[in-house]
């Protein structure tokens, strides 16, 4: 086994592990997804794009993917501002939607995301997020929820820290500077 890099604590969640949970997230959604032909799947920049990828192939229900991306402000504060850096290149509206996060921290960009998508008049509108992370927060609904973890930052499987470690198989506890 290779050693970890410096910059990581430990592993939290190994490659086998996620790769087994997103293939249950992706049967699951198969299932309840039967009749929305199609699901409009909205990726969430940078981060969810590995899961995006491994979740879509593992889909057996028709789907479309589009990605956003997102941007936020004052993370510590209850105010911080989350604003749209790249829009969907078409309506939603009478479409089978569904959201596909990362994690949830404060829960202010999902939160944000769902009330401006919710305004599109989708047919619904769905969340499926890889992690959660163990905080006080905004308590926001998920649906499809991957992992819950500590309150730690967390490096890998899309996830960055100032845009290192995103494409490590598995996911990382970063040590703290
Ligand atoms: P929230 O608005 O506080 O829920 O933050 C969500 C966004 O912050 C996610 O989409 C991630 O991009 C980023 N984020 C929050 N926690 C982590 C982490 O531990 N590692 C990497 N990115 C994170
Ligand atoms: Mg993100």
């Amino acid at each position: 086994m290779t050693e970890l890099h410096p910059d990581l604590k430990r592993i939290l969640i190994s490659t086998e592990d996620i790769q087994t949970r997103v293939k249950e997230l992706a049967d699951q959604v198969s299932n309840d997804f039967i009749h929305a032909d199609p699901l409009y799947l909205i990726g969430i920049l940078k981060g969810a794009f590995i899961f995006l990828a491994d979740l879509t192939r593992h889909l057996q229900v028709p789907h479309r993917v589009d990605f956003m991306a997102l941007s936020s402000y004052g993370k510590t504060t209850v105010s911080g501002a989350v604003r749209i850096l790249m829009d969907l290149r078409e309506p939603i509206e009478g479409q089978h939607v569904m959201i596909i996060e990362d994690i949830l921290d404060s829960g202010q960009t999902l939160n944000y995301l769902y009330r401006v998508l919710r305004e599109r008049n989708p047919a619904s509108l769905h969340t499926c997020v890889l992690l959660r992370k163990d905080r006080h927060g905004l308590e926001f609904p998920i649906d499809y929820l991957g992992f819950e973890i500590p309150d730690v930052w967390v490096v890998g499987y899309g996830l960055d820290f100032a845009d290192r470690h995103r494409t490590l198989p598995y996911i990382a506890e970063l040590k703290r500077k």
